[in-house]
């Protein structure tokens, strides 16, 4: 007798009308998404379709309520929000909040955007064409920080625009937002400044400020029209506050959350005012020094630049021998080194923060939701910082009744010849 196959068409299972449905929706959903992305991209941690993928996994159904405590630019509140779950963004940087908020406000009066872009764009045109003997004056002002950051003519259609942003009559609070986040991102892209992700200077003269901002918000206005038409601006609006992902307990009502979501920062010495420092300054939300340590002080420890006498998180971990080891191994690469950051001290305050944050992620979440961090091992100095697996620990001691890695991609270590690989550390409550 020969082998029994199977009948390849009748024993295909069938799709439910609703799976496909389902499917698609959320395909329709991602392609919308990277529009709104394009508004504002930045140090996203992970790819926006990995978002989509582990939130549908995870949810709880239609009321499902998710929690970015570490939004950034919001990759996944637009992907929650497209996907019509409610979310809950936090980041401590004033900018991403102002960025995840502007992305998120998709029920903007779409014809008062126009008008004002349009209103924008004229009165920075005048006062270029004018000239005022303020606006040279200050352009020549030494500012120190931004000396490399702009060619002389963009740095004078910087500070234009802001005054003509700051003298606009304040109207919509979404469209105010809209066309400050749009500022902020043609600023950057008419800076000699790249971000790799450290900050370097390129030779090549960037556009000038004025066609980055009309691209900007011409951009913006028809990607809006897009959601208009898909009728996604009656998704539910995503709530985003400014604070600190190691307290949430003021930001995130307790037992709320479904599904937590996030890419933390890392141990490899971002420093995140500092990658953010020009939009921070020209929008008005730093002046001096000490506005910039404010910011910094509610930042994770994730770059020796960013340590203060008073921070003592790392008595949380002193009981973890895995990361007592690797800071003694980076302490014993470094001694010799005359560098001025304690990189040793970085690694130990860094998980205490982690281990705050994470019994912050159990008492926001409600029994059976689930954290998902999205976590790369890094290496510092040469030394191999297992961060995948300290966390997973730090969250099983911590009460995480289940927990799971799941590698998504591969990297190498550039300097030190390393796989290095990335992975969702899932904790479930
Ligand atoms: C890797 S980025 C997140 C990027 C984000 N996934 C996106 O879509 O852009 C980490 C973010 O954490 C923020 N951050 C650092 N420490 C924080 C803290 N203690 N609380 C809240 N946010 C913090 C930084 O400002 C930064 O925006």
């Amino acid at each position: 007798m020969g082998k029994e196959y199977p009948d390849p068409i009748s024993d295909v299972p069938e799709v439910s009308e609703q799976l496909t449905l389902t499917f698609a929706r959320d395909a329709a959903a991602l392609a919308a998404s990277d529009h709104v992305r394009r508004w504002y991209d930045y140090l996203q941690g992970f790819e926006p379709d990995l978002a989509a993928r582990k939130l549908r996994e995870h949810a709880a159904g239609d009321d499902t309520v998710v929690l970015d405590p570490f939004c950034g630019s919001g990759t996944t509140l637009v992907a929650a929000q497209f996907l019509g779950y409610r979310a809950i963004g936090v980041d401590a940087n004033p900018l991403m909040r102002l960025v995840s908020e502007a992305k998120t406000t998709w029920d903007v009066p779409l014809g008062q955007l126009k008008s004002r872009s349009a209103e924008f764009l004229a009165a920075l045109d005048q006062k270029l064409h004018e000239g005022s003997e303020e606006l040279d004056a200050a352009c020549a002002i030494p500012m120190k920080s931004f000396n490399n950051w702009f060619r002389p003519p963009v740095l004078r259609e910087v500070l234009a625009a802001r005054d003509v942003l700051q003298d606009l009559p304040p109207r919509n609070e979404g469209v105010n937002n809209l066309l400050r986040m749009a500022y902020a991102k043609a600023l950057f892209e008419s800076s000699q400044v790249s971000m790799c992700p450290g900050i370097t200077f390129v030779k090549k003269p960037r556009p000038p400020l004025r066609v980055t901002l009309r691209h900007k918000l011409t951009t913006i206005a028809a990607d809006l029209q897009l959601l208009r038409t898909l009728e996604l601006q009656k998704q539910p609006k995503a709530r985003v506050v400014q604070g600190d992902a190691r307290d949430l307990a003021d930001q995130v009502e307790q037992d709320s959350v479904d599904v937590l979501f996030t890419s933390p920062p890392y141990p490899t010495d971002i420093e995140y005012t500092r990658q953010t420092r020009a939009e921070l300054y020209f929008l008005g939300f730093i002046e001096t020094m000490d506005d910039v340590r404010a910011i910094k002080k509610r930042m994770v420890r994730g770059s020796p630049k960013n340590i203060y006498k008073t921070d003592n998180n790392e008595q949380l971990v002193a009981g973890y021998p895995a990361i007592q080891d690797v800071s003694a191994a980076i302490h014993e690469v470094t001694k010799d080194k005359n560098w001025g950051w304690d990189y040793p001290r970085m690694v130990r305050e860094y998980f205490g923060d982690m281990y705050a944050c994470l019994r912050d992620a159990l008492r926001v979440l409600r029994p059976g939701g689930w954290a998902l961090f999205v976590v790369g091992d890094q290496t510092c100095k040469g030394v191999r910082i297992p961060v995948t697996d300290i966390l997973r620990d730090i969250g099983r001691d911590l009460g995480f009744a289940d927990t799971y890695t799941e590698t998504v991609r591969e990297r190498r270590s550039t300097t030190h010849s390393m796989s290095l690989p990335e992975s969702v550390v899932g904790l479930r409550r």
